[in-house]
């Protein structure tokens, strides 16, 4: 039964080239256009999207009772980001299952074993940067991070499978919002590395590869589903990945914050200093400010009403993660970059959702949301604390149009030393 209200409709039969151009900006654009906090749109061979905003948009997004994941990422973006079967596409019991395994594995004794491996991984690469001209940041916080997740994973990594494996982990994310080679990229990576992890579960799960229990390839290797029965080889795989891969994705937010650093000067010495909890108020500032996950999507588990509008069953509806992060309504001077606002900040779990909103074992607000801010606490810290570097001229922008987007010149450093 429609209750009345109309949400605003862009006209037209398919948006998708659209969201292409636009990328970040495409959902906040409409918004602006139409002065409101929802429209539809078309999408995806003319689909019928609904876009939501804010902090009430990300209340309703977070009831289970209205929303569903079973079905509502495209194929595109299981057969590169995601993968089939794990726990993003699920559901109810099955879903707070599986996502207590991910949860699981996220203990404080955990963050710091791995806030040490990463700790360790970047002196041992700064101690080759020392050498050098220059390198590249964020190229090398990615092989930084693919070694830091291998090593608390559990996972094996030869020396010389370093590059693949970091740069299929990488093209993975790079896929997300792409069409084209960067998609079909994406693919070839995700089948080569649920290859190489399928066949280590086997390896663990025939004894053949001894691993400490502990060690989240064991768990996941052993876990079992409310059935009673192992994961199938290629679902623990898909969900190994969703460990690796993720961990990769910091070096993202790694290198934005170097940019940081390197565009609003006056935070270098207060993040040395570290004064109150100021480099854990600089990542999040960091995690708010730059641009990473767009949006996050779910279908409608049965029709509702919600601020007068009608929402049929079945509707894909999208949360804009990147405009709730830059609402005037949430956030003050939302485009100025400012570490001390978090000083106070309250922490809703509706209004801060650069890794989705609401709760974590029971809904699909991100696993990994501690453990990013833990490695990028420890990597932001030793860029400003251990080492000293100078920053040469290159064009260190980035695109809004390109999902996920990064600094263009992956962020130079030269002349590199320890402090
Ligand atoms: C690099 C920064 C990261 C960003 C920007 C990010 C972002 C997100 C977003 C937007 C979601 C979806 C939320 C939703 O749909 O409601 C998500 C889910 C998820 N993330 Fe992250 N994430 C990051 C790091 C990590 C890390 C380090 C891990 C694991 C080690 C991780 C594991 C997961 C898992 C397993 C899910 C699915 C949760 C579920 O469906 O219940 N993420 N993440």
């Amino acid at each position: 039964m429609n209750s009345g209200k109309q949400i605003p409709q862009e006209k037209g039969l398919d948006h998708s080239m659209a969201l292409l151009k636009e990328g970040y900006r495409f959902v906040p654009n409409r918004l602006q256009q139409y002065r409101s906090r929802i429209f539809q749109t078309r999408m995806m061979a003319g689909k019928k999207v609904i876009c939501i905003s804010g902090k009430e948009a990300t209340e309703l997004f977070y009831d289970k009772e209205c929303f569903k994941r079973e079905g509502a990422a495209p194929k595109r973006i299981k057969e590169s980001l995601f993968g089939v079967g794990g726990v993003q596409g699920m559901d109810g019991d099955a879903h707070q299952h599986r996502k207590h395994l991910f949860m699981s594995l996220m203990t404080r004794d955990s963050l710091k074993e791995i806030a040490t491996i990463c700790r360790e991984k970047w002196q041992q690469s700064a101690t080759e940067w020392v050498t050098k001209d220059n390198i590249e940041l964020f190229p090398e916080a990615e092989k930084i991070m693919c070694r830091t997740a291998c090593e608390w994973v559990g996972v094996p990594l030869w020396a010389k499978d370093l590059s693949i494996r970091t740069q299929d982990l990488s093209d993975m994310i790079d896929a997300f919002g792409a069409s084209g080679p960067r998609h079909w990229k994406g693919r070839v990576a995700r089948n080569r590395a649920e290859k190489w992890i399928e066949d280590i579960v086997e390896r663990v799960r025939n004894g053949e590869l001894r691993i400490e229990e502990a060690k989240p390839l064991y768990i996941v290797s052993w876990h079992k589903d409310l059935d009673g029965n192992l994961l199938d080889t290629h679902t623990a795989a898909v969900e190994i990945l969703n460990l690796l891969r993720p961990i990769v994705a910091i070096a993202r937010f790694v290198t934005f914050g170097a940019l940081a650093i390197h565009d609003f000067p006056k935070t270098k010495a207060k993040m040395a200093d570290n004064k109150g909890d100021y480099v854990k108020w600089f990542v999040q500032e960091v995690r708010r400010y730059y641009p990473f996950a767009p949006f996050t999507g779910a279908l409608t588990a049965k029709a509702f009403d919600w601020q007068g509008y009608h929402f049929k069953k079945d509707t894909l509806v999208i949360l804009d993660i990147y405009g709730t992060n830059h609402s005037p309504e949430l956030w003050s001077e939302p485009n100025r970059f400012k570490p001390e606002r978090f000083e106070d900040w309250e922490g809703s779990p509706f209004d801060f959702i650069p890794q989705g909103g609401g709760e974590y074992d029971k809904g699909h607000r991100c696993a990994g949301e501690w453990l990013t801010i833990e490695l990028m606490q420890t990597s932001l810290a030793f860029l400003t604390q251990d080492i000293a570097y100078g920053v040469p001229a290159q064009d260190l922008s980035y695109s809004m149009r390109r999902i996920p987007t990064h600094p263009k010149s992956n962020f130079v450093m030269e002349n590199i030393r320890f402090k």
